[in-house]
């Protein structure tokens, strides 16, 4: 339950550096290698499911629909801890007075926008690179060597792009997990051929992807440095992984490889993650499509269909994988793209086990799972689906999680995430269609918000959704929410439940499709026509429950644009902040927010903002990335901030003149790489 409909508007603090005039977009080459360019193709949802709100229901009972939601959250037993927390968490902000400081773990200088080729930090932090691409894993692994890159040394070195980290403890060693999500080859390789890569090449790209597991200890400077650790670990397109819950084993999922359809080679596209309260790492496989090719040479209408509605790849792949390995020509194998779009979960605590695709929480481009426990024990996981009008899903454990992480509790836990119910998001507006004219401009009951329903789409092996198999709903959960009137949301990624106030946050980067012609108007989850700048979504109520509350924190951009929101606060005081991409949790509750594609021109950042009391929605730019680059994996812990730097330098004209030369500065190639930041006084972030 939200506790008011307009919080306070006076919080102070000096004025924020605010936005000069920048121009710089998302590059060609990162459209391309991240995305498969999918921006530059019709989005593949077509449905014809409109926006659902009953909107003269909502305008009789405008405030009564919220209040529905909260009750239900308060009524529900479960509730009552979550309803409390985010009760005494308000009112702890609350008592800042208003003229006071930021929230603690705000109380940093902020960083201007800017276009330099550096991570740029507040005053009085330093910073240190943690690992680079190519530096080495595995404890044999050789240095890097641009010139002389093998598959070999990539199995056991650092991979390319990283995107989520995290840092989980293991026998008193602190394990960073990070994600790989994609290679850009020309970036990797001297003088690379696109028409013609050579099998050497292909086979380094395929150790590049995936994951890395690492040791690190203190610097005894504030940063963190790799070691070695029997735990030390990459996983790559070549790991073995197992395919478990109801879909696992099914015809879907066959290929002549596997005729059992539970063993898959690798993993592809990783983009954000979590770390489960187990211990484990869930991570979700994205943009899969691009590395197949040949969809459209299948003839099969119904199979076609399907692998349209993926935009799974037509003609020769950008980087014609297929040469060197059948499995990425669809006409060869069907099912093969049906292997990829999973959560995977990984076990850093073994680095002998085999990780796993977890088909009960559906098939889709898949921004990781997020865990939320329920008052009841159950497991409650969120995911976003990232494609201009794709949908929020949210899946529910039938069992209950047991505590701790032993490896007894990791196995059963693990297992919570193959049975369950999913579901997907309908978000419905409570002011009138009419006040929502695609600018952005807020209606008259002064928020974007409103109530939701998630739908039910399938329990273990029985589906809720007519003509679909319980199969058929998790392999192609696209097709499936299409059919029970699910919203078009505007590119749903990061989705993370807030420990500290039981409300679950969802960045929804942009959608320059929005209310353009033939396609998704704007409503009141997504209100403006052509969204360039993204929104971030705050979501409350019971998780087990269906119906919840919802209303939006930010409508990012210029916050001198009259029709930016900034949870009602002073805009003269904050950050401008375009793309929302991954989001975080400091130790305090604050949230923190990754960018990727600035459209306000800038380099990306990544941004602390305020949850609560007067100071709700106060945004400050904690750091930027470098010329290119894009902001990830964000951990925010008392005394550092580590963040992932992923393809600096990728909006170069030429990759052999490339535009950063960043981390290792001179004329070398730029290489994605991990930041930790601290300060220098050794204090906790953000005061
Ligand atoms: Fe890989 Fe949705 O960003
Ligand atoms: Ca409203
Ligand atoms: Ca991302």
């Amino acid at each position: 339950m939200f506790p008011e409909k307009h919080p306070a508007t006076t919080g102070r603090g000096i004025p924020l550096p605010l936005l000069s005039h920048f121009s710089a977009k998302r590059s060609a080459t990162t459209c391309r290698y991240r995305c498969g360019d999918q921006c530059a193709h019709e989005a593949p949802n077509t449905s014809e499911n409109t926006y659902f709100g009953d909107v003269v229901d909502t305008i009789v009972n405008r405030r009564g629909a919220l209040k529905g939601a909260g009750v239900i959250a308060l009524g529900a037993g479960g509730a009552a801890v979550l309803g409390s927390t985010a009760q005494a968490a308000e009112s702890a902000v609350a008592a800042t007075p208003a003229a006071g400081p930021a929230p603690i773990g705000l109380r940093f200088p902020p960083v201007a926008p800017n276009h330099r080729d550096a991570v740029t930090i507040p005053d009085g932090h330093r910073q240190n690179v943690v690992i680079r691409w190519g530096d080495p894993v595995i404890a044999d692994a050789p240095e890097f060597d641009l010139h002389g890159q093998t598959p070999e040394a990539q199995e056991k070195q650092f991979g390319y792009n990283n995107d989520f980290a995290e840092i989980v403890e293991v026998g008193g060693q602190q394990l960073l997990v990070v994600n790989h999500e994609y290679t850009t080859e020309p970036h990797m390789f001297p003088s690379y051929d696109e028409n013609n890569p050579t099998e050497q090449q292909v086979r380094i790209s395929w150790a590049a992807h995936g994951l890395s597991v690492v040791a690190v200890e203190d610097d005894g400077n504030g940063g963190l440095r790799p070691v070695a650790s029997r735990h030390n670990r990459r996983i790559t397109l070549n790991t073995e992984f197992e395919l478990r819950g109801p879909a696992a084993g099914g015809e879907l999922l066959r290929t002549n490889a596997d005729p059992s359809g539970t063993k898959v080679r690798g993993t592809l596209n990783n983009c954000a993650g979590s770390k489960t309260p187990w211990g484990t790492i869930l991570s979700g496989e994205e943009n899969i499509h691009q590395y197949f090719a040949h969809a459209d040479a299948v003839n099969d209408p119904e199979q076609r269909e399907r692998l349209e509605r993926y935009g799974i790849g037509t003609g020769t792949s950008d980087r014609k994988w297929e040469r060197f390995d059948q499995r990425w020509d669809v006409r060869a194998e069907p099912n093969e793209p049906n292997r990829f779009g999973w959560i995977v979960e990984i076990d850093p605590h073994d680095p002998d086990s085999t990780p796993v695709k977890h088909t009960a929480l559906g098939r889709f481009k898949h921004e990781s799972a997020t865990i939320q426990i329920s008052e009841d024990g159950r497991v409650v996981a969120y995911s976003g689906d990232d494609e201009r009008f794709e949908y929020i899903y949210k899946f529910v454990s039938k069992a209950r999680v047991k505590h701790g992480n032993s490896r007894h509790a990791r196995r059963h836990n693990t297992g919570l995430l193959d049975e369950g119910t999913l579901y997907v998001g309908r978000f419905t507006g409570d002011s009138p269609e009419s006040e929502i004219d695609g600018s952005g401009k807020l209606p008259a009951d002064g928020e974007f918000d409103g109530s939701g329903t998630w739908l039910p789409l399938a329990t273990g092996n029985e589906s809720h959704v007519p003509e679909f198999t319980a199969e058929e709903v998790y392999v192609f959960t696209r097709s499936a929410a299409d059919s029970v009137n699910a919203t078009k949301m505007d590119r749903p990624e990061d989705i993370e439940p807030n420990p500290h106030n039981g409300r679950v946050y969802c960045a929804l980067t942009n959608n320059s499709n929005r209310g353009t012609e033939g396609h998704a108007g704007p409503d009141e989850p997504n209100p403006r026509t052509g969204n360039k700048h993204g929104q971030v979504l705050e979501i409350d109520g019971d998780p087990t429950r269906t119906r919840f509350a919802w209303r939006l924190l930010l409508v990012c951009g210029d916050p001198e644009d009259p029709n930016t929101y900034f949870g009602g606060f002073d805009k003269t005081r904050v950050s401008p902040i375009s793309c929302p991409d991954n989001v975080a949790f400091d130790p305090y509750g604050n949230l923190w927010i990754s960018t990727d594609g600035n459209e306000l021109g800038s380099n990306d950042g990544l941004f602390g903002v305020a949850l609560g009391g007067p100071h709700r929605g106060l945004t400050k730019q904690f750091l930027t990335v470098p010329v290119g680059a894009e902001t990830c994996g964000p951990v925010i812990r008392e005394h550092f901030v580590l963040a992932c730097v992923q393809h600096p330098g990728e909006n170069s004209e030429d990759p052999d003149e490339p535009s950063s030369h960043w981390p290792d500065g001179g004329e070398s190639r730029a290489r994605p790489a991990v930041v930790t930041v601290a300060r220098q006084d050794g204090g906790r972030i953000g005061g």
